[in-house]
């Protein structure tokens, strides 16, 4: 009798790049057709290399899409009363639909004292207790959302469909800006949904029993094979300097991706996979700023 041997198929390679730069086509498109003009200010906040680019990139991007784009630069020393005049002002413009501050901010800055000062209905991040409030009690129509766990709601919907009902879903990390949010959006979307994070004992017995395993925690390579369940949808948020055997930079993920994806039926890359979904996402999130406000404008 001959031995069929069963290979296990290929994962699905989820695209972070593409599907990213379908979005924003689809947010320009919108743009030019409803003929409104979203207003996106980025405040940058000292001169952190890993901050710059990303400030940089979410101006341009913005610009590219039709939006009226303003990236305000202040020097590390600023005092937060200077910030939170700044952020008033940007608060009382009519044109400014989104406000944006970096984060991280300089310790002489409170960082909850100035995302508390942004106006929740311009607050593209979803960073403040008005919308994360929202977001936990469900009533999403009428919150901000935070753009990285939309990026990965999306990523999770392109691996498996609309429906994601009663799947498991692990969530590894609990920041607000990425673990604590994408847990409420999974309750949302009707799964059972776990929290793995540094104190928790045997993180492995919880990941193990995940149809969709995410991890947002920032330890390089974390997640190994021992983690993960044949099969499961595996999303990596971790974006990690490291040097690599001949001393070059790369970025790594919080997942061992060369042990895990064959495991899995779908997984992110690093990079190319979560990250550039979060621009995608704030674009989208300042669009529908400026929708909500054209609206309340004629009512
Ligand atoms: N720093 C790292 N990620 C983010 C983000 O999504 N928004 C802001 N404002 N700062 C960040």
């Amino acid at each position: 009798m001959d031995i069929v041997r069963l290979s296990s198929p290929k994962p699905l390679i989820l695209n972070g790049q593409k599907i990213a730069a379908d979005i924003v086509a689809e947010v320009r498109n919108s743009v030019e057709h409803e003929g409104i003009t979203p207003g996106l200010a980025v405040v940058l906040v000292g001169s952190d290399p890993a901050s710059a680019v990303y400030v940089r990139n979410k101006s341009t991007r913005a610009r590219e899409c039709g939006f009226l784009s303003r990236q305000i630069d202040l020097s590390a020393d600023v005092s937060e009363a200077e910030l939170l005049r700044i952020i008033a002002e940007l608060n009382a413009d009519p044109v400014v639909h989104g406000v944006l501050v970096q984060l991280p901010l300089p310790r002489h800055i409170d960082a909850k004292r100035v995302i508390e000062s942004i106006d929740p209905v311009k607050d593209v991040d979803g960073f403040h207790y008005a919308n994360a409030g929202r977001l936990s009690t469900g009533a999403i129509e009428t919150a901000l959302v935070p753009c990285t766990p939309l990026g990965v709601m999306r990523l999770i919907k392109e691996a498996i469909g609309p429906d994601l009902s009663g799947k498991h879903a692990v969530v590894v990390g609990r920041s607000n800006i990425v673990g604590k949010p994408l847990a409420q959006l999974l309750i949302n979307a009707n799964c059972t949904v776990s929290i793995v994070h540094s104190r928790t004992a045997e993180p492995e017995a919880l990941t193990r029993q995940a149809d969709i395993l995410i991890a947002a925690v920032g330890v390089p390579k974390l997640v190994n094979a021992s983690w993960v369940k044949k099969g499961a949808v595996v999303i990596d948020v971790g974006i990690n300097r490291e040097l690599d055997a001949a001393g070059k930079a790369t970025l790594v993920g919080d997942v061992d991706y060369g042990q895990v994806s064959p495991l899995t039926s779908a997984i992110t890359p690093v990079p190319g996979g979560v990250g550039p979904m979060t621009i995608a996402m704030l674009l989208q999130n300042t669009l529908l700023a400026a929708r909500r406000a054209q609206q309340g404008a004629k009512a």
